[in-house]
């Protein structure tokens, strides 16, 4: 079976702004161990509150998507736990700074930067320079973002159904600081929309998501991105994973870099040239749910250990087709362990099933593997590099004309592989 490509690409791709968002938060999801669907909840909350205050349609969608992107500055397991443990955390700021800067990379997501930026700072000590519109969605973030945090600690000790009968104790715990870290107007507001009991149910993961995409659905956020806008978005999606795991982040930057001269060398069109660069720019994303301690484990891995490392082309494959939607870019990425012979992993392909775009991300990035310097062994050179790539070409595993072309060039792609920066 041969597996053709769109070129979608070439004529823009159409893409859902709300969806987008929806998928950051989730690819966020996989950082928390304890607090999953935070950043959907937040956003859904801040949308409601927004209700409330009387804001129109189109403030309340900025808040909704400003409020499920607002932690995308945060990646590290260790930053985040503090983040869901205490109300103010000295550290809080620097999250705030990243993720608006990730933001401003993107530009359809640039102007949602501001609020990001100022989402854990008190309501008394916004710069007065600062825009009425932006202090009040950030502040409504900050105050909905620490009800999260407070009904789940709520939750960690009573069932889910005692919610409704406890509301005002929960709330009440944000009382005292009405005034100082959240503007009493929208603390009143909140008030008036925990009386609806929709406001707790439809924060439950059962109904979470239905009601998120029921409420986008009243708006238009679709939109056409170019090509530019495209690996805009995937420049953003990398500098996420960058702050969970430098080392990952590192040796996809350089895969990249490989695909990119390996396919120049194939005589790949510039933009075929351009989406597999993309593709191997994020074809770690579902490490972003493997633990801190594996990613960094200095030894050899235990089984279970292992276990959970196989699992990351899979959650790269789910981010990857919910962010760039009929596009090959989640398959060349996700297949990224298949064999020729078929004994690779997730899905075991083997022979034509496997693509040309697949087959060279998948040499560069063992070659890549083979040259970085791993925390368990040093750097390999360039002839032991090609040595054992040879041996995998003899198993049936790997693509033989790509790794001549690799072999024949390998002092070059070696300085690609081993580059340091960005
Ligand atoms: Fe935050
Ligand atoms: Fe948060
Ligand atoms: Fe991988």
């Amino acid at each position: 079976m041969k597996i053709y490509c769109k070129d979608t690409v070439s004529t823009g791709m159409h893409i859902d702004l709300g969806r987008v968002a929806h998928t950051v938060t989730k690819a966020l999801d996989y950082v928390g161990i304890d607090d999953q669907s935070h950043g959907r909840r937040v956003g859904l909350m801040t949308h409601r509150v927004a209700h409330e205050l009387g804001w129109d349609r189109e403030t309340r969608h900025f808040s909704l998507i400003a409020g499920m992107i607002h932690d995308c500055g945060v990646s590290s397991t260790a930053a985040h736990q503090k983040l869901v443990d205490e109300i103010e955390w000295k550290g809080a700021g620097e999250h705030c700074l990243r993720g608006g800067d990730f933001l401003e990379g993107f530009p359809p997501f640039a102007q949602y930067a501001g609020a990001v930026r100022f989402h854990h700072t008190r309501w008394n000590e916004l710069p007065d320079w600062l825009d009425d519109g932006t202090r009040r969605v950030a502040n409504l973030i900050f105050l909905t973002d620490r009800l999260d945090v407070v009904r789940s600690a709520y939750l960690s000790t009573h069932h889910p159904y005692e919610v409704l009968r406890h509301r005002d104790q929960i709330v009440a715990k944000l009382a005292p600081l009405s005034g100082t870290l959240f503007a009493p107007e929208l603390f009143e507001a909140l008030n008036q929309a925990i009386l609806r009991d929709s406001f707790w149910l439809e924060t439950e993961d059962e109904f979470l998501d239905a009601a998120i995409f029921e409420t986008l659905s009243f708006w238009d956020h679709s939109m056409t991105l170019g090509f530019d806008d495209l690996l805009a978005l995937g420049e953003m999606i990398s500098q996420i994973v960058d702050a969970k795991s430098p080392f990952t982040h590192d040796h996809s930057l350089r895969v990249a870099d490989l695909t990119y001269a390996v396919t120049n060398m194939l005589g790949f069109t510039p933009q075929r040239r351009q989406m597999l660069r993309l593709a191997a720019l994020l074809h770690d994303i579902g490490k972003l749910r493997t633990p801190d301690e594996i990613l960094e484990k200095p030894g050899a891995l235990t089984e279970t250990e292992r276990d959970i490392m196989l699992r990351h082309p899979m959650d790269s494959k789910m981010v990857l087709s919910a962010l760039f939607p009929g596009t090959p870019i989640d398959r060349w990425a996700s297949n990224h362990h298949e064999k020729l012979n078929g004994t690779g992993y997730p899905f075991g392909w083997s022979g034509d099933q496997i693509d040309e775009e697949t087959r060279v991300l998948t040499i560069c990035d063992i070659f890549q593997a083979l040259c970085q310097k791993r925390p368990y062994r040093g750097r390999l050179r360039a002839d032991e590099v090609v040595a054992i790539m040879r041996n995998m070409v003899e198993a049936g595993e790997i693509d033989p004309t790509i790794f001549r072309i690799v072999a024949a060039n390998q002092d070059e792609l070696y300085k690609t592989a081993t580059r340091e920066g960005r």
